[in-house]
């Protein structure tokens, strides 16, 4: 399936010669190789201009004109491996370059972290409206499952008197995560720290639980493109239903939200298999202008109400 790129390194450094030969060059292989896109583009074309752009730290939307500019003999040795690895190895852009986006912000990712997609950054960038507002803006934030770190340093972004934490249970995804928390010079109001879900935070409590945790079904994840398989298992499988880890947080997530707080979660497809363990719960599911789902907000006094529920789906 993965077949590789027949034709010697040596011959293509000296055929191919400005940003426009690589694009189309990364444009065919893309679609000979029949890639996925799901990792910050949706289409070959997007995808190879990321990669000659992104490898050359240009903006994605330069202008035109740029395409027409030589590049050195480094610069296409990079690109033709980059080619490559995308190619031959699947792996996914940003692993290739280092970095993605989400909501906006520039974050450091590698093979340790699930490449940031969650459309709870649509809701960050809306200040969880009609949950919290500028006067009544949430004080301490957790990022239950954080990974790279995205999800609260954004939340940081919008709230910038809040103070946040960043938990997870891989040393490996909490090493990135406080890397970014330097790129993003946050120390000051961001912390990271080692949990298996709430099990190491003690009595801490806060306003704001935010939370993107494993939650692919077994069936799912033996469909998922390879693309997704270089991400790390532990941040997608969550058991034969995908609520492994949902249960949980369902039923301890009281404990550690103030009054008034409010706890966020997405669970993507597994939506189904929640909405049929807890036909009783009313899960907002919340709407977003991408068309995505699969995130659902409880406030407090909704995880009091049905406190017994959630505790007895976690009983085996
Ligand atoms: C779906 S990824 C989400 C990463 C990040 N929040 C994002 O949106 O890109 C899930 C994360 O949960 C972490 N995780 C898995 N099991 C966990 C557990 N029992 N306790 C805490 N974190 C866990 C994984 O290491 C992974 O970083």
């Amino acid at each position: 399936m993965n077949q590789p790129i027949n034709q010697s390194t040596t011959s293509l450094v000296q055929e191919l010669q400005t940003l426009r030969d690589f694009v189309r060059w990364a444009l065919t292989n893309f679609n000979s190789h029949h890639l996925y896109y799901g990792h910050g583009t949706d289409n070959a074309w997007d995808e190879a201009l990321h990669l000659v752009l992104g490898s050359l730290h240009l903006p994605w939307d330069s202008d035109d004109r740029l395409l027409d500019a030589r590049l050195t003999q480094l610069e296409r040795e990079k690109l033709l491996e980059l080619i490559r690895r995308r190619c031959e190895d699947r792996t996914p852009l940003p692993y290739l370059l280092g970095e993605s986006w989400f909501a906006g912000l520039s974050f450091k990712v590698d093979a340790r972290v699930l490449i940031p997609r969650s459309p709870i950054a649509e809701l960050i960038q809306d200040g969880f409206a009609p949950w919290f507002n500028e006067d009544e803006a949430p004080a301490r934030i957790l990022d239950l499952c954080t990974g790279s770190g995205c999800i609260g340093i954004a939340c940081a972004y919008a709230f910038p008197t809040a103070h946040v934490t960043l938990s997870d249970v891989s040393e490996d995804a909490l090493m990135v995560a406080s890397e970014n928390i330097s790129h993003h010079h946050l120390s000051d109001r961001v912390v990271s720290t080692s949990s298996d879900l709430f099990a190491a935070l003690g009595g801490e409590t806060f306003d704001l639980i935010v939370s993107n945790p494993p939650y692919v079904d077994l069936r799912d994840l033996s469909l998922m493109p390879e693309e997704y398989h270089q991400e790390p298992e532990l941040a997608l499988a969550a058991g034969d239903d995908g609520l492994d880890l949902v249960r949980i947080i369902l039923a301890q997530a009281r404990k550690h939200l103030n009054e008034g707080g409010v706890l966020v979660v997405e669970v993507g497809n597994s939506e189904t298999h929640l909405e049929a363990l807890f036909p009783q719960v009313p899960f907002l599911w919340v709407e977003f202008e991408s068309n995505a789902s699969g995130v659902f907000v409880l406030t407090a006094e909704q995880l009091d109400e049905f406190q017994a529920d959630f505790d007895a789906a976690c009983k085996p």
